[in-house]
């Protein structure tokens, strides 16, 4: 509501294509006009602009007053008729500007590899892109997610090599995941040149289609995927497609093709590469043993992607550690003539006591231990706090899950995050359960009410508290169109941290419950209002609501 009364100013403003309407820095106004560079530009004294300027808006039904002050001219709503719009669409669910533009996205998120466990490290690609995912959904994007299991590779070699050598089946079925996670640390713990030679071998004897060696692949993906969905399950995350690397397999030949018909390509020490120039090294394409790599695959699916949904753009929710890969991959589908809209939506480490994890040393944190964790100290939590609390078992899971969700969420995406469960559980202070907490609160306050809809006292509005809740609301889909701009969903948490504490200050300051009819039944919209925003926004980051905590 907030940017469409802007655009709506803008609107009327459209001879001056050029000017800002921006929220202001000194005033206690909702919005801002500089005035010096118009009257730079139109050649007309600054007072004349502000008249000109006031006189295209003063008729607006919702600007109450347009005031010039030191080169900026002001501009305040009509506080009780602009509440009144906000609330009203709020409780339509129609929450502002969201163009449903049906422009396709593909989000590339998740994509663990297959034969390790699923680590704490994955939850970031994960929860980053579930949460655009649903983000650009409610924007009018037709989204499709996939999830690009690491399921080839010469770390298959490596497995392999590592089971023959040190492995039984007996441990191997007993615990398959873990089993195969202690092989791979072993295999490199040798550092072993010949080991890696016969680790390649086997990688190609995988590609070529050996049957053994196969099975044992086929087996370990199997497995896995039980284990990524329990995953799943618990985070209540989904995808559209599961077509991970080796679904590629066949569709490298035609990349190398269009590659070398397009003389993009050289041979270098037997191996197939892509020269890229601009400070990039060379794309491997082909090892000269003839097995494929990692970008080879990737720029398959690129295509085939495109052929598929036709997308308009698709982001990559990968660490930061794949940069180069990122960019090598754009180069060469540039290079290939594409041009896509590829944006590598890349994010920090998970640090526990300061320290980076690595799958190498086995220093894994499995995430689903650190869940189960999580889930515990929620449910003592509880059980301190409300002991009488019915379903504390569901309770504690939303809380656990949304909180280690919101966690990742909170910081922008391209820092480093700390992982601290005692920290991340607190009800104060910047977590998922200060949200949901304050939810719940209203849930409380509104459980044995009836709102009656016209009631309403317009006369409050004009306090600044209960006004800063109705900005606040207004620029709820305003916070989501800046979410996709930088795909950061740092940026509704923040939005709904600052809702959060908005409305515990107003909780604080005015009763809610009075005898007044109409002052009752105007708050009770108004907190009504910040609850369907506050879960909406939990829900957009993959969080859970409570009625209850
Ligand atoms: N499996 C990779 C990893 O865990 C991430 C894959 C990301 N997606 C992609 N299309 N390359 O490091």
């Amino acid at each position: 509501m907030f940017q469409q009364l802007r655009l709506d100013i803008l609107k009327r403003l459209e001879k001056y294509d050029y000017i800002i309407v921006e929220e202001p820095k000194r005033a206690d106004s909702d919005l801002a006009i500089p005035l010096f560079n118009v009257s730079k530009k139109e050649q007309i004294p600054i007072n004349e602009v502000s008249k000109e300027i006031t006189s295209l808006l003063e008729d607006h039904p919702l600007i109450s007053k347009l005031e010039f002050d030191r080169g900026f001219l002001n501009i305040y709503f009509n506080r009780e008729l602009f509440s009144k719009e906000v609330l009203s669409n709020i409780k339509d669910e129609k929450y502002g500007t969201l163009n449903s533009n049906g422009k396709v996205v593909c989000i590339d998120y998740s994509s663990p590899n297959i034969a390790k466990s699923f680590s704490v490290g994955h939850l970031r690609s994960t929860v980053i892109g579930a949460s655009l995912y649903k983000v650009y959904e409610k924007l009018g994007y037709k989204v499709i997610g996939i999830n690009h299991l690491g399921d080839w590779g010469t770390q298959f070699g490596k497995m392999i090599v590592a089971y023959d050598l040190w492995g039984s089946e007996e441990e191997l079925k007993k615990n398959p995941i873990d089993y195969l996670q202690s092989l791979y640390v072993k295999f490199h713990e040798e550092e072993n040149e010949l080991l890696e030679e016969k680790a390649r071998e086997t990688f190609k004897a995988l590609e070529d289609g050996d049957k053994r060696v196969l099975a044992l692949w086929e087996y370990f993906k199997e497995e896995s995927l039980k284990e990524f969905m329990k995953m799943y399950e618990i985070l209540n995350v989904k995808f559209d497609s599961y077509h991970g690397e080796a679904f590629y397999n066949d569709k490298m030949a035609d990349v190398v093709k269009i590659l070398t018909e397009k003389e993009l390509t050289e041979i270098d020490d037997g191996a197939l590469i892509v020269r890229l120039n601009d400070d990039l090294p060379p794309a491997l394409i082909k090892r000269s043993d003839g097995a494929t790599l990692y970008i080879t695959r990737d720029l398959a699916a690129l295509l085939y992607r495109y052929n598929t949904y036709h997308f308009d753009k698709v982001l990559y929710v990968v660490g930061n550690e794949q940069k180069l890969h990122f960019n090598q991959l754009k180069k060469v589908s540039d290079l290939m003539g594409y041009n896509f809209d590829i944006t590598h939506v890349n994010f920090g480490l998970v640090l526990i006591d300061g320290k980076k994890m690595s799958t190498r040393e086995g220093k894994v944190v499995k995430l689903y231990d650190v869940i189960s964790e999580a889930v515990n100290l929620a449910l003592k939590a509880i059980t301190e706090k409300n002991p009488n609390l019915k379903d504390k078992e569901e309770a504690a899971r939303k809380i656990g899950v949304s909180a280690v969700i919101f966690n990742d969420l909170k910081n922008d995406r391209k820092l480093d995050i700390d992982f601290n469960l005692e920290e991340m559980l607190s009800f104060e202070g910047l977590t998922g359960p200060y949200l949901q907490y304050s939810s719940v609160r209203i849930y409380s306050m509104l459980k044995d009410e009836t709102i009656k809809e016209g009631l309403v006292d317009p006369t409050l509005f004009k306090d600044d508290l209960y006004y800063k809740l109705v900005i606040l609301l207004s620029q709820f889909s305003n916070t989501l169109e800046r979410v996709i701009l930088e795909n950061g969903p740092h940026i509704l948490s923040r939005y709904l941290l600052n809702l959060a504490a908005t409305f515990n200050q107003f909780y604080g300051a005015h009763k809610v419950i009075v005898e007044d009819e109409k002052v009752k039944n105007t708050n009770l919209i108004l907190i009504k209002a910040v609850r369907v925003v506050l879960n909406e926004g939990m829900r957009l980051l993959g969080m859970a609501h409570l009625d209850e905590m």
